[in-house]
């Protein structure tokens, strides 16, 4: 193991506890002149939780659900010590950051087996955006049902955004969204094999694993709402009774200014901060999740809406107001390179998947070859490279999603963030760094993604995290 910087220089993280009541991994100690190295433990095992109130078999990262939340800044070393407790294979992935996916980095392609140990050493570059992250296991096959029994958690990075005097003056919350499906003895249910095709959600609903928690706002104040889908495939259309939500970042980067919505969709993995004004009269209001189709002759689109969490009035300060400027965004340059990247499913590919013989048969397709979900009609193979980009280029990627059975699709890129720039041929209306793109039936989506800094091979692939381990997944090649 390298060693950065000597040992009584390090800091190590420990747990906290924020007012939604998740834990986190927080600065045990921060000297001034404290150098870059961040350095933890993380044991993944099987246990029994309670989630809710109810008794649950989940599997936690340190015992936790959610998962601990990591605290990190850029110019960091952050050197994981990785136990893998369960009875399978698992692996780490750091959604969204801007660090190496070689070696010990952020490297998806790693199998760590039952009982073995690992550790994970990248340091985030000293211009790395702040905003929320998010680590999840990334063992191809195994990532949807590792993340819905209880896998994941927040990354956050602090920098420039959180020093801006409006948003510093908001009282920062958090809210990891995620659903589960228990039984009666509180085991996790297998999906059905159209939830596998669709993407399974369960009824168990739960912000920062709580049922409707809630979170208090003082008249004149200001709340900083910091809120990442942890869910396998459920979205969430999130709208607060009485008040808007000024959307002052996305996926892991501020916007240059506020952006007002009424309601605010998040994909699978998608992330999003809002500004809350504490502008009404005193009282409670609900954060609830509206209806929403994600598309596909089997989906059973959610009926009614779903009460999330509560905002309560509780005091008051002078008025604060929000910000109107946050840090500057530039376009990303025009592109060296275009290429055509679609989503779609279909027969064949190779090999056979556990579960979809049911579902052959269910839609009528006897001993035919299983239903694969595609990029550029190819299933996911680990040793092809299906995009070969030189580092240091710009390249536009026109994402399509010819899915014949209509569903939503949701693109994710690892190590660099991207812009969308179009979507069905009209321009984005405001410029914003992302790495998910929703592509709903139909739509067609233009990004441009600069290949910046690392080298090295990382994956793309569709967030419905049963679509990337039923083969919706590419290879792309960084290289000099
Ligand atoms: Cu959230 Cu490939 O990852
Ligand atoms: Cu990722
Ligand atoms: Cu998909």
């Amino acid at each position: 193991m390298s060693q950065p910087g000597p040992i009584n220089r390090r800091r190590f993280l420990g747990l906290g506890v924020c007012t939604l009541g998740a834990a986190y991994l927080g600065r045990r100690s921060l000297a001034a002149f404290a150098p870059p190295l961040v350095e933890f433990s993380l044991v993944a095992r099987a246990q029994r939780v309670q989630l809710a109130g109810h008794p649950a078999s989940l599997i936690t990262y340190n015992g936790l659900v959610p998962s601990p939340r990591l605290e990190f800044r850029p110019g960091d070393t952050v050197r994981v010590h990785f136990h893998n407790q369960l009875g399978e294979a698992t692996n780490l992935h750091f959604h969204g950051l801007h660090v190496s996916p070689q070696g010990h980095g952020d490297n998806v392609f790693l199998h760590i087996s039952p009982g073995e140990r690992f550790t994970y050493e990248f340091t985030l570059p000293e211009n790395h955006p702040a905003g929320l992250f998010y680590y999840h296991p990334h063992l191809h096959g195994r990532v949807a049902e590792q993340v819905f029994r209880g896998l994941g958690g927040m990354l956050v990075v602090r920098g420039d955004i959180d020093e801006i005097p409006a948003v510093k003056s908001a009282r920062e919350e958090f809210l990891f969204l995620k659903d589960f499906a228990l039984d009666n003895q509180g085991e996790i249910i297998p999906p059905t094999p159209a939830e596998r095709m669709n993407g399974q959600e369960g009824s168990l609903v739960t912000a920062n694993g709580q049922v409707n928690p809630t979170w208090t706002i003082p008249q004149g104040g200001l709340v900083r709402l910091r809120i990442l889908n942890g869910s396998r495939a459920r979205f969430y259309r999130l709208a607060l009774q009485g008040h808007p939500l000024y959307l002052i970042a996305t996926d892991g980067r501020a916007l240059a200014k506020p952006v007002e919505l009424q309601e605010l969709l998040l994909a699978p993995a998608q992330r999003a901060e809002v500004l809350i004004q504490g502008n009404q009269p005193a009282g409670n209001y609900r954060l609830m999740d509206l209806p929403y189709d994600r598309g596909g002759m089997m989906t059973r689109p959610q009926a009614a809406p779903i009460l999330i969490a509560t905002l309560s009035y509780r005091g008051s300060v002078p008025p604060l107001s929000l910000p109107t400027e946050l840090i500057p965004v530039s376009p990303v340059p025009e592109p060296t390179r275009v290429r055509q990247i679609k989503f779609s499913m279909g027969m064949g590919g190779m090999g056979t998947m556990d579960g979809m013989g049911g579902m052959n048969s269910m839609m009528g397709m006897n001993g035919g070859s299983p239903m694969r979900f595609l990029i550029n009609d190819r299933t996911f193979d680990p040793n092809r490279v299906d995009a070969l980009v030189k580092l240091g280029t710009v390249e536009e990627w026109e994402l399509m999603n010819v899915d014949p059975d209509h569903m939503d699709h949701v693109f994710h890129i690892h190590t660099n963030q991207f812009q969308i720039t179009h979507r069905n041929g009209v321009p984005e209306p405001y410029l914003a760094w992302r790495d998910i793109a929703l592509m709903r039936g139909g739509e067609t989506v233009r990004i441009r993604i600069p290949f910046r800094d690392f080298p090295g091979r990382t994956v793309y692939h569709c967030h419905t995290l049963d679509h990337e381990d039923l083969g919706m997944m590419g290879v792309v090649e960084m290289k000099a």
